[in-house]
């Protein structure tokens, strides 16, 4: 079992490399989480002066689309990851996003003073946390009384077909070994009530969750499989184990399988998020 360290490490390094990756499929990408993001902030109710803090935020969402919403707020966006953010940054820039901040920093250690923010969001991040419950208690820590969580996971591999099939792809030339029981995967929070159970014991209430459907679409099942063996970790990883006749099969099976999700001139593939909220006590 890796020791947080090494998973906080192991995490840095994946995902200053996915950078590249996320900058260059932006649109893609923020046009498939969007709908997560959405649902996410219809629950945390941000008013024009709202302080916000998103975590996890890699390369900004939902935290630039909050900053918008709080003209006369803040946002303070964190990651592990430098480069992760610094996309961050230029797209605050290039969206004349001005009201925002960055700090690199782990979801289980947050440099920032008890009851701070109105509001925590956390979109596709708890996964990667070494310590779950560890974060939990740091964002009920920094939330004021009354402030909310939202925070988005994955639902089961049958439900995300648009990571299923290219990992199912990986797996006739790689053999990937079975998740770390508590390491960082995809799906560690799939199980109904997971997140809920941590909100639950770090004191937040109304606890609610529920699914969201997210598509992932692109030109073509070629564009999708370019895109995902770019950006997605567990198969930017397993591509590095491959020579290039593998890497090519994976491709060729990778295409033939998605082609099913082709529609008219777009290829969409769908997928299923889960939101869940809480409240600290006021
Ligand atoms: C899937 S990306 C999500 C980015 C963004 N929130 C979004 O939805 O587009 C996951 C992010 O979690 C970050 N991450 C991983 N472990 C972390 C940790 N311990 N603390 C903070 N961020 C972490 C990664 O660096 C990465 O940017």
């Amino acid at each position: 079992m890796p020791s947080p360290e090494q998973i906080r490490d192991g995490q840095r390094a994946a995902w200053a490399r996915l950078s590249t990756g996320w900058e260059k499929w932006d649109s893609i990408i923020m046009d498939q989480l969007g709908p997560a993001g959405t649902a996410m902030i219809e629950r945390l109710d941000i008013a024009a002066d709202q302080q916000h803090l998103d975590i996890a935020s890699g390369t900004g969402e939902p935290g630039l689309s909050i900053a918008r919403l709080a003209p006369k707020g803040r946002v303070v966006l964190t990651d592990l990851a430098a480069e992760m953010l610094d996309v961050a940054a230029r797209r605050a820039a290039a969206q004349g996003v001005s009201n925002i901040e960055t700090k690199v920093c782990s979801a289980d250690e947050l440099p920032f003073d008890d009851a701070s923010f109105d509001s925590v969001s956390v979109r596709f991040g708890y996964m990667f946390f070494p310590d779950m419950a560890k974060a939990t208690a740091e964002f009920a820590r920094v939330l004021k009384p009354g402030g909310r969580l939202a925070a988005s996971v994955w639902v089961s591999p049958d439900d995300n077909p648009w990571t299923s099939i290219a990992m199912q792809a990986i797996t006739t030339e790689v053999e990937l070994p079975p998740p770390a029981p508590d390491g960082p995967t995809m799906f560690r929070c799939a199980a109904p009530g997971y997140v809920s159970a941590l909100y639950a014991d770090a004191g937040l209430l109304d606890i609610a969750e529920w699914d969201v459907p997210l598509e992932l679409v692109t030109d073509s099942p070629e564009q999708y499989w370019e895109m995902i063996s770019e950006h997605v970790s567990l198969a930017v990883a397993a591509l590095q184990q491959v020579d290039d006749k593998a890497r090519e099969r994976i491709r060729t099976h990778a295409i033939a399988n998605v082609t099913a999700f082709e529609q008219g001139a777009k290829t969409r593939v769908p997928g299923l998020a889960r939101c869940i909220v809480g409240t600290k006590r006021a």
